[in-house]
């Protein structure tokens, strides 16, 4: 842990939204009086129905039910585009800023609005209505929040699977939801490089799996050459052509759901998080505004992908609901150079810049040079999301972006969550390095021990939530029942993160990672269960154990122990092949890092495989395994120490 402290600064706090008493003052209403607090702060969005009921919760995995804003009714999209019309039509809503460095657009609020209208209009058209599914495969490129509105616009569901998804993973998820359209583009762009989306999707499609797809809607983006099915493809540009720019908002109730997206968990398939309208939209919209201290006129430039939750949450929904102008960039912090984020800040003058640790890693190894080439004086307020931050990571980003002038919000939440739990406040928290500090407005965090018994003070312990927030997940789509085992049966009555952490004498929480068998490569969460099934689907394989290793960029990379079927030969050919197979089956992100053949695996006598052991060979700390005694074959530890893969 660091022992610097960071004091809020008196001119970040002075026009700051919220400062220390504000903040001691809401926390308390918030807990205190929940209905009162969230009745309030309701009112940020516009409702056609205004709500009566504010929340009705029920923790109890015997009667699971969590509603806010039942009786209300609204339209998300019209709350991130119409009511913005009359004050900020000429405003620009998105800047677009491409792979190619000479590539960047502006969007008013009214040229989006009409493009949203327009593709929803075509979205009817192909028979899309009210709680239907629609699939997302794009790059990062305006057409993605596009889809998204449009969607929210008449009241059906999206699911976005990020571009980095192989077909196999993007055929399980469209077959999950049974999508009636999917939506993609002939290439996505990365560092230059092309990505074959439409042939990816192609290949999904004819999965015999995947049966409810009516249309494919092709964005034409890169104008590369892409086979056509002419019964089902159409392209997005001629659709929106044809389609009429008015389509009145489809009224929704606050409990309908808005977006299911699939994330990792320890077991089996990833499961479809589904968030619902008014209380997602409130969260998110009041985290943007609060934990960024937005302002009127802020450039604000969240990083990630619309892929995950955080492009959702932070690139589309809560910055649109808050009139704001967001960037969204298709490319890759290093092309064409190291320098290409500082540029784009520099470019765009933004104020407000969001990232992950594991980009502040990568470019801190760049060296200094390349931040230091662009002017970064716009900026005032910075974040970071999706894993732990480690000091030595916070304190360059303090001090080579953000100049010693500006805070860095350590964000803590989760796919489940919608938005930002456990946050500093701008002018309101002193940070410290590594620590995601104090709860947002309403969240009440708890640490317990592993009977569940709540301990106090400073002290480790799981990461509980003891009450609802509004941005909350409702259910996994389609198996409500895996949503109360996942979440609400480990430990009574409180809502289970999966995170284990440290509160210190301040009451900060340090997030010291999971406590389930889910690992967090480059902040892309990913269950070690579905690299092992993908290991074990290829032929030459009998068995796989996965466990996360430490890795100096990626936070955490994948180590596999493969045992692999009789007779076979354990080759560095074999071991290319199952990196590329693994790639194949969910994507370039699950890569294997290192692969240790093992003739066998420890397991204990009834078969369970102890993987605190094979976490501690493959992080090369093989001197301090702990009791191997209760193994079934004590002797196969010795082999798996001797042929481990990561020596130091
Ligand atoms: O382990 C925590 C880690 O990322 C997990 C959630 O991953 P995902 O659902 O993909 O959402 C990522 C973006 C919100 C958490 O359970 N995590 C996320 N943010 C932090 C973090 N760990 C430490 N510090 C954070 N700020």
């Amino acid at each position: 842990m660091s022992a610097n402290v960071y004091p809020v600064s008196n001119d970040i706090a002075k026009g700051a939204l919220i400062d220390k008493a504000k903040y001691d003052a809401m926390y308390k209403q918030s807990v205190e009086d929940p209905e009162g607090f969230w009745g309030e702060h309701g009112k940020r969005i516009d409702w056609i129905k205004p709500f009566t009921k504010v929340k009705n919760v029920s923790f109890d995995a015997k009667d699971l039910y969590i509603k806010w804003y039942e009786d209300g009714t609204l339209n998300v999209a019209a709350n991130c585009l119409d009511r913005h019309l009359a004050k900020r039509g000429d405003q620009t809503a998105i800047i677009f800023e491409g792979d190619d460095p000479s590539v960047s657009e502006h969007i008013t609020y009214k040229d989006l609005h009409e493009r949203v209208c327009r593709f929803a209009n075509a979205l009817k058209s192909m028979g899309v209505g009210k709680g239907d599914r629609v699939v997302i495969y794009l790059p990062m490129i305006p057409a993605a929040a596009v889809s998204m509105l449009a969607c929210a616009r008449i009241g059906a569901i999206h699911s976005i699977v990020f571009g980095g998804f192989s077909p196999e993973a993007l055929a399980g998820r469209v077959e999950d939801c049974g999508a009636k359209v999917v939506i993609t583009s002939d290439e996505g762009l990365r560092g230059g490089r092309g990505v074959p989306l439409k042939r990816n999707a192609d290949e999904a499609l004819s999965h015999p799996g995947v049966k409810s797809v009516e249309k494919l809607v092709v964005v034409k983006h890169t104008g590369k050459d892409i086979a056509w099915n002419d019964a089902r493809d159409v392209w997005y540009h001629e659709v929106c052509e044809a389609a009429s720019p008015d389509c009145p908002p489809t009224e929704v109730n606050a409990e309908d759901p808005l977006f299911v997206l699939y994330t990792s968990g320890s077991t089996g398939k990833p499961k479809g998080v589904l968030h619902t309208s008014g209380g997602y939209l409130v969260y998110a919209s009041m985290t943007h505004q609060y934990v960024f201290d937005y302002h009127e006129g802020d450039i604000y430039w969240c990083t990630a992908d619309v892929g995950w939750v955080t492009g959702h949450s932070y690139i589309v929904y809560g910055p649109l609901a808050n009139g704001a102008t967001t960037l969204m960039f298709e490319g890759v912090p290093s092309y064409p150079d190291a320098s290409r984020f500082w540029q784009v800040c520099e470019k765009h003058k933004v104020n407000i810049f969001y990232t992950a640790p594991t980009a502040i890693r990568a470019l801190m190894r760049e060296g200094e040079s390349f931040v230091n080439k662009a002017d970064l004086s716009s900026l005032r307020i910075l974040g970071s999301v999706g894993e732990p931050i480690n000091p030595e990571a916070w304190e360059w980003y303090h001090e080579h972006v953000g100049k010693r002038n500006c805070p860095i919000v350590d964000t803590w939440w989760q796919t489940e969550t919608g938005g930002i739990l456990i946050t500093p406040l701008p002018g309101a928290t002193d940070l410290k390095p590594g620590s995601a500090t104090l709860p947002f407005f309403g969240v009440e965090p708890a640490l317990l021990d592993n009977e569940g018994k709540e301990l106090t003070g400073a002290t480790d312990g799981n990461l509980v939530i003891k009450d609802s927030w509004p941005g909350q997940m409702r259910t996994v789509y389609g198996d409500h029942e895996r949503f109360i085992q996942t979440y609400f049966s480990t430990f009574a009555n409180v809502y289970t993160t999966g995170d284990g952490a440290r509160r210190d004498e301040d009451g900060y929480y340090w997030i010291t990672g999971r406590v389930d068998d889910v690992i967090n490569v480059s902040g892309h969460r990913m269950g070690t269960a579905e690299v092992e099934s993908a290991l074990v689907a290829h032929s030459k394989v009998a068995e796989a154990a996965v466990v996360g290793v430490p890795h100096d960029i990626k936070g955490q990379g994948i180590y596999a122990y493969v045992t692999l079927n009789a007779g076979e030969e354990p080759t560095d050919e074999l071991r290319a092949e199952l990196v590329k197979w693994v790639r194949k089956e969910i994507g370039p992100i699950a890569s294997p890092d290192y692969i240790q053949w093992s003739p066998g695996l420890p397991k204990t006598r009834s078969g369970k495989i102890m993987r605190r052991i094979l976490r501690k060979i493959a992080a090369n700390e093989y001197d301090q395994l702990g009791d191997t005694s209760t193994l079934a074959d004590p002797g196969v530890v010795d082999d798996l120490i001797e042929n481990r893969q990561n020596r130091k």
